[in-house]
């Protein structure tokens, strides 16, 4: 067994998972894939580092005490991973997001007993992120002592996966040739790969983001898979570098998700946006590379959307058959023929 260390955690923010990996050999026959699994951390995703990182940094700086009160814009995890972190420490949280977070996560953000405010009205990219923000604005003008983490800017988000993710990462694969990373805030994407170029520099960085994302310069569109992807580009970007982006429908998303299910791996849409990117990149990697993969988070959180028939046929038609045709419906990396 893996890690058979017991531990005694005093804070649920110890149990942090840095170090659970999934040798995967079904992406593509000639490379083993190992995947970085984050969703075994409290909380639940990769996000519980930087909402640690981004509190300790202000509890640092005396801008934090007792009855503070936390605003952010969340797709949902950090929103969870803040949540759970400010109910352990007493602060309030109010989270702000928009209808493609998981119904589980608004859920579980409620039952911390934070505040979460859905948006509704898309921006003119048509996604939410750019109302979110306005919205928090707004409140802020309302409510000076409102603390905004603001993740999309704060270079703590970035630090936070420089001194955990990429150290994890290094520690187990002090040389690997390709790691594929995606991108939402590019907290993640700018800590790892700031921390490869430093100690493995001649690792190929692969970014991943969804299609219809603004991040990179690309044409904005409309998305439904929370995680991935932005419609205003996220300031902490310029602290990325990568040797490859790859842009990827959400439609290749949802069909490596099911067939990965269908192997027995049960993995959020990022992950399988992260794997779909290492799909279609590998004819170019060799056989004996050593490729790592980041996946943010578990599937569980997914079973209403990704891994619900009805709504991958509501959102997504063509997909799937129109009827369910036994275990491998909806399990190939292509669109169906209508
Ligand atoms: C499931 C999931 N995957 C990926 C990401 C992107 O990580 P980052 O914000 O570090 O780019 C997020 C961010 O919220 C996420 O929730």
């Amino acid at each position: 067994m893996l890690g058979e260390t017991a531990m005694v955690a005093q804070c649920p923010t110890e149990l942090i998972h840095g170090g659970c990996y999934l040798s995967l050999r079904s992406i593509a026959p000639h490379i083993a894939v190992n995947v970085k699994l984050e969703g075994f951390s409290v909380s639940g995703s990769i996000k519980v580092k930087p909402a640690i990182h981004m509190i300790r940094q202000l509890e640092a700086a005396g801008r934090l005490g007792p009855g503070s009160r936390l605003i952010e814009s969340s797709s949902g995890n950090l929103g969870l991973a803040l949540s759970m972190i400010c109910a352990a420490k007493g602060y309030s949280f109010t989270c702000v997001s928009d209808p493609n977070i998981s119904p589980l996560t608004a859920r579980a953000i409620r039952a911390y007993g934070a505040e979460l405010v859905v948006v509704r009205e898309r921006d003119p990219s048509g996604g939410y992120l750019g109302t979110r923000i306005d919205l928090i604005k707004a409140m802020l003008d309302r409510d000076p002592r409102l603390l905004w983490i603001n993740q999309y800017e704060n270079p703590e988000n970035v630090r936070a996966h420089y001194l955990t993710t990429a150290s994890e990462l290094l520690a187990r694969f002090p040389r690997p040739d390709y790691v594929f990373v995606g991108a939402g805030t590019t907290g993640t994407l700018g800590g790892v790969s700031t921390a490869l170029r430093e100690r493995s520099p001649a690792t190929r960085i692969v970014a991943v983001d969804s299609e219809g994302s603004v991040t990179f310069g690309r044409p904005a569109g409309k998305r439904h898979i929370p995680g991935l992807g932005t419609s205003r580009k996220p300031p902490i970007s310029l602290r990325s570098s990568f040797d490859e982006l790859l842009m990827i429908p959400e439609s290749d998303t949802i069909a490596m998700c099911r067939r990965l299910a269908h192997d027995g791996v049960l993995l959020g849409g990022s992950s399988g946006t992260v794997l779909a990117g290492v799909k279609a990149h590998a004819p170019m990697i060799p056989a004996d590379a050593c490729v790592v993969a980041i996946s943010p988070d578990l599937g569980e959180r997914y079973l209403d959307t990704i891994y619900n028939d009805d709504w991958v046929r509501d959102h997504f038609p063509g997909l799937l058959p129109m009827a369910a045709a036994g275990p491998a419906a909806g399990v190939e990396l292509s669109r169906e023929p209508a």
